[in-house]
């Protein structure tokens, strides 16, 4: 099988950029080890198509990274408009944050469309797609309109909310339809297949046996693959990370005084507030931690150019203010608050020096940062993962201090149990998550959804209704105007 992975944003090789996704982190050494080829966005944009799109096809270890420039005149309502301002917020339950514009969902159909046409370079017999998260809901359904036969997977990187919510988004039907195409769906969680199966019983009317619907594209099955990282190489890194200078600065400053971390895109749905709200109590209940242990809030910002995050970076900046007001002294911050990114071999040894890793979203797919705290810990004397019930990665690592993030006071009282943890149940804990990260590797995760896509186009009984005319490639439709990128 000659994979073609396809997402939104990808990562390149050999750089210590800051990386905000953690799905681009997360795919680059599986993908670079598998020698797949690697589709996504170049974070460019233009006008005018006469030839195919892509701006760069380089080499990425067994295989290649290949980058194409996206439609101007389509950028703008497909990521900052349909993508990240109605479908982020609904699949993170958020209906209230949803803005509809009209003209998003067009363009982002167009780019899916777009990225279809332009797939079929790749398109060689023995192919199989594997297309990421929710910039390409209806990828599958362009493929197959143009003819694409091979296997097409589709893994969902957010969680897919409870039943009803995702029908704030006008389109929902349509979309659902459209992912019927693929061949093979992966979710984080048991409870996302289930809330998205619930949606094609009631919604679709369709039958679900066995975790297969039938729809006029045939089977698709839809199946659980939870994210892993790769532990061994990422707790190594963090061994190694402790001497960065950026890491060792930070452990001189901190002068005896313990810290806890937070690393997060700056997203709503993160739970930045109520984490600062929750230390800014702790500190007032427990005054003898004042001076005694601080935060280092790492929150990179992110499309900057939706409203709802120019008001959550205001937010979270009064807020910071505010706490460091009340509780600092002249020599001490409780609160380090950085707007910034970094890159993985930093990040690991700022995991490693702290001795609380806090990870409490009101809702995340997954969350990777949790998993990687806790494989950047010195074994000898671990640090204690606080984690939000709500993130995917709390199934998994259930041996973390577990909170419900809108429960301040509950969330105060944890941070201050772990700062106080005995040594013994610090590693018993350590032992059973890394336990689980290292049998749940990200190896596993990619090689487990390649396998079951392969099995899943075996038992395949119907393909699509095929294009029967050839379809027109280039130029594309209507692109005009020069339109923003990220
Ligand atoms: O599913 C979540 C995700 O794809 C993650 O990889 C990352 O957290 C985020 O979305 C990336 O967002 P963006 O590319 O808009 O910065």
């Amino acid at each position: 099988m000659k994979l073609v992975v396809v997402s939104n944003r990808v990562a390149r090789a050999n750089t210590n950029e800051p990386m905000t996704g953690g799905l681009a982190a997360a795919l680059l050494p599986v993908v670079e080890n598998s020698g797949a080829i690697w589709v996504g966005s170049s974070g460019r944009v233009r006008d005018g198509f006469q030839k195919e799109p892509f701006a760069e096809i380089e080499a990425l270890g067994a295989g290649a990274l290949a980058t194409l420039d996206l439609p101007a005149a389509h950028y703008g309502g497909y990521y900052e408009g349909f993508a990240n301002s109605a479908l982020w917020p609904v699949l993170h339950s958020r209906s209230d944050l949803i803005r509809v514009a009209e003209g998003d969902y067009p363009s982002y159909r167009e780019v899916n469309a777009f990225m279809a046409r332009a797939l079929l370079r790749f398109n060689k017999q023995d192919a199989a797609f594997w297309v990421q998260d929710y910039h390409f809901l209806a990828l599958g359904a362009e493929l197959r309109e143009l003819g694409v036969t091979s296997p097409v997977g589709f893994f969902l990187h957010t969680p897919w909310p409870a039943h009803g919510v995702i029908e704030g988004v006008p389109q929902h039907r349509e979309l659902v339809e459209a992912m019927l195409a693929y061949d093979l769906i992966g979710f984080q969680t048991e409870g996302d297949r289930d809330n998205f199966l619930g949606y094609v019983r009631a919604n679709l009317e369709l039958s679900v046996d066995d975790d297969v619907v039938v729809s006029q594209y045939g089977r698709t099955r839809a199946r659980v693959f939870p994210i892993g990282i790769d532990a061994e190489k990422f707790a190594k890194a963090a061994a190694k990370a402790v001497t960065h200078p950026d890491v060792s600065r930070l452990r001189r400053s901190l002068n005896g005084e313990r810290l806890a971390i937070g690393v997060d895109r700056l997203d709503y749905s993160k739970g930045l507030v109520n984490r600062i709200r929750a230390f800014d109590r702790m500190w007032s209940t427990n005054p003898h931690l004042a001076r005694t242990v601080s935060l280092l809030q790492i929150a990179t910002p992110s499309r900057g150019g939706i409203e709802a995050y120019g008001a959550l970076q205001n937010e979270v900046a009064r807020l910071v203010g505010d706490v460091n007001g009340r509780h600092g002294e002249a020599d001490w911050t409780p609160i380090r608050y950085l707007n910034k990114g970094y890159g993985q071999a930093v990040l690991a040894g700022l995991y490693r020096t702290a001795q609380v890793g806090v990870v409490t979203p009101l809702h995340d797919g997954m969350n990777l940062v949790a998993k990687e705290y806790v494989a950047a810990q010195n074994p000898a004397d671990p640090g204690v993962l606080v984690l939000s019930k709500f993130a995917g990665a709390a199934h998994e690592l259930d041996a973390a201090l577990i909170v419900n993030p809108h429960d301040i006071d509950g969330m105060a009282r944890t941070v201050a149990t772990a700062l106080s943890m005995p040594l013994a149940e610090r590693r018993m804990r350590y032992e059973a998550m890394m336990h689980r990260l290292r049998r749940h590797s990200i190896q596993r995760w990619f090689a487990d959804f390649q396998e079951a896509l392969g099995e899943s186009q075996a038992e395949k009984v119907e393909t699509s209704p095929l294009a029967t005319e050839p379809p027109t490639l280039w130029p594309i439709r209507s692109v005009h105007a020069a339109a923003r990128f990220h």
